[in-house]
């Protein structure tokens, strides 16, 4: 198993996020526990873009319980529908916030927290956990985040 990440720091995000996907492929590839795993990616994560806040929010007993993450303490738990997590678990459906303050019950965990994107994992057609990454600065997530981000949701769809 690879035990270090390989991104050159001059590349662009897009250009990060393609020399990235193979290697967290390979990670989690050697690796059959789900919670390692998810620990290596939000480890990943935090390092190829220094994201302020990445982990995850596991489906269980109808709520999200916080799961492995990189970033400062964090909710634990978070209702359906509620906050940005909860949205995108209700909606199955990626969110992006640009300013996290014009969005309705979004959940602040910190108040350093400006902008956040949330993907939602299946297992099968029902949402088994999210990804979410926060930015401390406004409008930090695009299409190359989504891009880049589902991709590595998609590698962690096939170990569900
Ligand atoms: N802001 C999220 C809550 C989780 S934290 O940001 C880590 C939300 O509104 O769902």
């Amino acid at each position: 198993m690879a035990e270090d990440l390989y991104i050159d720091p001059s590349a662009d995000k897009p250009a990060k996020y393609r020399s990235l996907i193979p290697q967290v492929e390979a990670l989690v590839r050697g690796e059959s526990d789900l919670i390692a795993n998810l620990s290596n990616v939000a480890a990943a994560l935090r390092q190829t873009f220094g994201f302020f806040w990445v982990g995850f929010y596991l489906v269980k007993d109808r709520q999200l319980v916080l799961g492995p993450f990189q970033g400062p303490v964090a909710c634990t738990r978070i209702d359906f529908g509620k906050g940005v997590c909860g949205a995108a678990w209700e909606r199955k459906e990626v969110i992006i916030v640009p300013d996290v303050d014009k969005f309705p019950g979004h959940i602040a965990c910190s108040s350093l927290s400006k902008s956040e994107i949330v993907l939602p994992i299946m297992k099968g057609n029902e949402v088994a956990m999210v990804l979410d990454v926060d930015s401390d600065r406004l409008g930090d997530f695009d299409t190359a985040d989504e891009e880049g981000l589902r991709n590595i949701v998609r590698i962690i769809e096939q170990i569900l």
